[in-house]
């Protein structure tokens, strides 16, 4: 887990249709002994993924939760609004290679997860492949600089 900063719990933050898999995550990283800190939603009603995704993207932001793992049905409404944060780099991953180049090419600070297209398991391999890997900088620090200044 390279990425994960001692004593910075894992921000977690999803819609309704992200709250089953949202959970299965927390557990998950519970069991490995990484804290999590969860900005909702906390129960399958019907709700609306900013009410949860702003809180999130603030704490990243701030350092008070580093990375965090964002879901909701195709992973799109809440990963565009994550995205709205200058600070954020949200990337919208279902399969492990693409958490790989988010963090390696993008050092996405933020893992979306389409929670109605992934089965759990591969979710789990891609939140190890994302927290396991780590920015390569070189050529990719000047492009990421130029997503904000432009
Ligand atoms: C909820 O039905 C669904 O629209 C939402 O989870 C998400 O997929 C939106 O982008």
């Amino acid at each position: 887990m390279n990425i994960i900063k001692p004593g910075t719990p894992v921000g977690l933050c999803s819609d309704h249709a992200g709250f089953e898999l949202k959970n299965i995550i927390a557990g998950y990283l519970e069991s490995k002994g990484i804290p999590t800190r969860d900005f909702g939603t906390f129960s399958d009603e019907s709700c609306d993924y900013p009410d949860f995704a702003h809180p999130c993207a603030l704490a990243v932001e701030a350092g008070e939760v580093y990375p965090a793992i964002a879901l909701c049905g195709t992973g799109n409404g809440i990963g565009m609004t994550l995205n709205k944060h200058r600070g954020i780099r949200a990337a919208l991953c279902w399969l492990p290679e693409l958490a790989h180049f988010a963090r390696a090419h993008n050092d996405a600070n933020v893992l979306v997860l389409p929670a109605r297209f992934i089965a759990p398991e591969v979710a789990l391999q891609t939140v190890d492949t994302f927290l396991d890997t780590d920015f390569e900088g070189g050529r990719h620090i000047r492009r990421i600089e130029k997503m904000t200044n432009w």
